[in-house]
């Protein structure tokens, strides 16, 4: 196939243009590369897409399939007006943050509610808390529909996304803090449950989608699973045997000001039950149906891992750190055997 990669820098867009190149497509990345390099094998083309008229440089072009990544509604707009006339499919990476109900586990894409699109005024995510990033989402989903119709449009919605290269915090805090060994605070219960899909996976499907011209909008989740095997799959994909958890009660946890997700003081894939149930609960049988396939969580692990001792100064650290870790156990350990 001709694909050309809206992003292909970083995380998900790089792995994609990655695999891509490895299967023998003929892959262009269009970006700034400000965010990082595109793969080696690609065809890299500088565009600024804040510049309304930067990919008519590339609609004298067709292409088989277009896999985007953008959060900004104008990008999508004048990527769509420059180029939906000769390509074959259009992939577009969307987020399970355009969900209105996260209470409700096992929701189904082609039924669980939106949330309404961005207002007039919004072109993408403000602030540091992202504000309206889901309706941006929810307002680019609409338009790849309108412009290449129902058949021609994979919309796959992504949950939390893990592996190499991961930008942020989350899953990489569970492999450092696995494999640093000692008595680890897991929070929340162990049949808690947790959902999240790997990158390469994720890149697979993307690119099956496109080779298969799958139409339609899933959610890009693995199957949902527990926190104790997850706990003790990371273990398991670093080598450690028997670690020791010990689960601290979630109000205990809020009343420490420990928090949830990500960042500082936060323990990642850990959302407060039962507001968030359904954030890490969907179903994924859809895209599992679909072809989305799934490796087995060591081999995330060790890909994640192999990539942080590889590249220290590109991972994130957040999360809690071990002096607050050690004494919020020490308190509720005395709470818990008064
Ligand atoms: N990470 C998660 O857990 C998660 C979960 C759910 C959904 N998602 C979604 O999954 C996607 C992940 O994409 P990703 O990992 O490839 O990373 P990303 O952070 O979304 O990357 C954005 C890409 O767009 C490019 N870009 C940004 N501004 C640009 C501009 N003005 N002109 C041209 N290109 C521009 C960036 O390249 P340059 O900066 O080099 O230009 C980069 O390649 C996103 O859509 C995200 O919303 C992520």
């Amino acid at each position: 196939m001709r694909i050309l990669i809206l992003g292909g820098t970083r995380f998900l867009g790089r792995a994609t243009a990655q695999l891509a190149v490895e299967q023998g497509h003929e892959v262009t990345c269009a970006a700034r590369g400000v965010s990082g390099v595109a793969p080696a094998g690609v065809r890299f083309v500088p565009v600024d897409r804040d510049d309304p008229q930067a990919l008519a440089q590339l609609a004298g072009e067709s292409f088989d399939a277009v896999i985007d990544v953008t959060r900004q509604i104008s990008h999508a707009r004048h990527a769509l007006a420059a180029l939906a006339d000769h390509v074959g499919h259009w992939s577009f990476v969307s987020t399970i943050s355009v969900y209105a109900d996260n209470t409700t586990p096992g929701q189904t894409a082609t039924d669980a509610p939106v949330l309404p699109p961005a207002p007039a005024d919004v072109d993408g995510p403000v602030g540091p808390d992202h504000r309206w990033y889901g309706e941006c989402k929810v307002s680019i989903e609409r338009l790849v529909r309108e412009w290449m119709g129902v058949d021609r449009s994979f919309i796959c919605r992504a949950g939390l996304i893990v592996g190499a290269e991961d930008p942020s915090d989350r899953f990489p805090y569970w492999v450092r803090r696995l494999s640093a060994g000692g008595e680890v605070l897991a929070p929340g219960t162990p049949s808690d449950r947790v959902q999240f899909v790997d990158v390469a996976d994720l890149a697979g499907w993307l690119l099956h989608a496109a080779d298969t011209r799958l139409g339609g909008t899933y959610d890009g989740v693995g199957p949902a699973m527990s926190r104790a095997d997850l706990l003790n799959g990371v273990a398991a994909g670093l080598g450690v045997a028997d670690p020791v958890l010990t689960w601290v009660d979630q109000e205990f946890l809020l009343a420490h000001d420990v928090r949830e997700w990500s960042g500082e003081r936060a323990l990642p894939l850990w959302v407060r039950l039962p507001e968030s149930a359904g954030l890490l609960d969907r179903d994924a049988g859809p895209a599992r149906d679909a072809g989305l396939a799934v490796r087995p969580l060591p081999d995330t692990v060790r890909a994640t891992a192999s990539w942080m001792r590889a590249h220290p100064a590109d991972v994130r650290q957040g999360g809690l750190d071990p002096a607050d870790e050690a004494a919020i156990l020490r308190e509720w350990k005395a709470v818990r055997d008064r």
